[in-house]
């Protein structure tokens, strides 16, 4: 248990062998799961808890530090950070669990939770631990629709929950503010946050208009200088996009490949960045944190059977799901006797809802007409992103 401040303390632990999250994104580093014990002069509060599989150590560490624990607030019901409320409940039979009331329902739900251990509170309802007061503030949708911030109000610490997270093991307890860890945040932004990138926007204004002395995240470090996590979320939520084209590609014959060569290369005399994405082994995360401020995603794929290569339509869901701010899509590709590339792909965009600009289909080896298509092809996209 580390101190952060007088009475507040970090009792997270690092869980650096992790490899996925989900069982779907990568954890280059491992994550964090972060709770903090805060002290007042009457009651102590734990602010969420943690993953089951390091019950133990956790257990230990909260004991270490005494007998009583009065509050257990839980920010968010996931189980990374709910887990060890069950456990704790029976350590500490006067803890009551504070929470949003959805998120009640899922600690009942998800956990088993006694529902006459929790008690649901409102927005901006605080609660006194002696000279030291804990200020709910509801946040739903970052990134569950039970989340809340606590705020603790003489020391204007925000307990923001994932919001402002990071699977970043690198640092101890604060944030070392390095390109790594701005890396890592991207990461986790992309693939947890930007799906509600609405919400991360309303959210950053509540939290500028705060201006808190710390930020204290359920992973990653904590920001004892708040403005570097605030201002990187300023540019990932902002309208603004790169001159920039995604391309996830798979090519079973290298027909695609040298179609989506020749591609990159019409962009980029363009002046457009070009960020290719072999699928075949490719980290979600990595394409996932170049959407951010991608205006156009151009799928490479060979045909299988009659359809897009189903790594493709993967990566499509996948994108579709993740909800960037995307603009415009197209597919090219090489087919060897018949169906459609684009189709299945166009199909898969539910959610986000980027307009299709017609792609480059060709039966067997591209040919001087293909490039010459695909020379086409760079010039509506050209055009389109350049007008936004
Ligand atoms: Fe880190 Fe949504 O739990």
């Amino acid at each position: 248990m580390k101190e952060i401040a007088p009475g507040v303390f970090y009792c997270g632990l690092h869980d650096r062998n992790r490899k996925l999250f989900d069982q779907l994104v990568p954890l280059p580093q491992g994550t964090t799961y972060n709770s903090y014990l805060v002290e007042g002069a009457e009651k102590r509060a734990l602010i969420d808890t943690m993953y089951e599989k390091l019950l133990g150590p956790y257990c230990d560490m909260i004991a270490a530090r005494g007998a009583k624990i009065d509050y257990i607030v839980s920010n968010h019901a996931e189980p990374d950070h709910s887990g060890a409320i069950p456990t704790l409940l029976k350590t500490y039979p006067e803890a009551v669990v504070l929470c949003s009331p959805k998120c009640a329902e899922n600690l009942v739900n998800m956990l088993g939770v006694d529902p006459s251990r929790i008690r649901a509170v409102a927005d901006g309802e605080e609660v006194s631990l002696g000279g030291r007061t804990l200020k709910f503030i509801m946040a739903p949708w970052v990134h569950w629709p039970d989340t809340m911030f606590t705020h603790l109000v003489e020391d204007n610490f925000l307990f923001s929950c994932d919001y402002f997270g990071a699977h970043y093991t690198d640092n101890e307890l604060f944030a070392d503010c390095s390109e790594n860890l701005a890396e890592a945040a991207k990461r986790y932004y992309s693939e947890i946050m930007m799906p509600f990138r609405g919400f991360c926007a309303k959210y950053l204004g509540l939290a500028r208009a705060m201006n808190p002395k710390m930020i204290l995240p359920s992973h990653g470090p904590v920001y004892d200088r708040p403005e570097f996590i605030m201002n990187l979320y300023a540019e990932w939520v902002s309208d603004k996009f790169a001159r920039k084209v995604v391309m996830p590609y798979v090519s079973m014959y290298d027909n695609t490949r040298i179609m989506v060569d020749y591609l990159e290369n019409a962009l980029r005399s363009r002046g457009i960045t070009v960020v290719r994405a072999e699928l075949i082994g490719a980290d979600e995360g990595e394409i996932a944190m170049q959407l951010i401020d991608a205006p156009c995603v151009v799928f490479g794929t060979s045909m299988v059977l009659t359809g897009p290569h189903p790594k493709s339509v993967y990566a499509a869901y996948l994108i579709n799901i993740l909800r960037p701010k995307l603009k415009y899509f197209g597919v090219i590709g090489s087919y060897g006797w018949g169906g459609s590339l684009s189709a299945p792909i166009e199909a898969c965009f539910k959610l986000a809802r980027p307009e299709k600009i017609p792609g480059v289909e060709v039966k067997g080896r591209p040919v001087g007409e293909t490039f010459r298509a695909l020379d086409d092809f760079a010039a509506r996209i050209d055009e389109k992103i350049s007008a936004l």
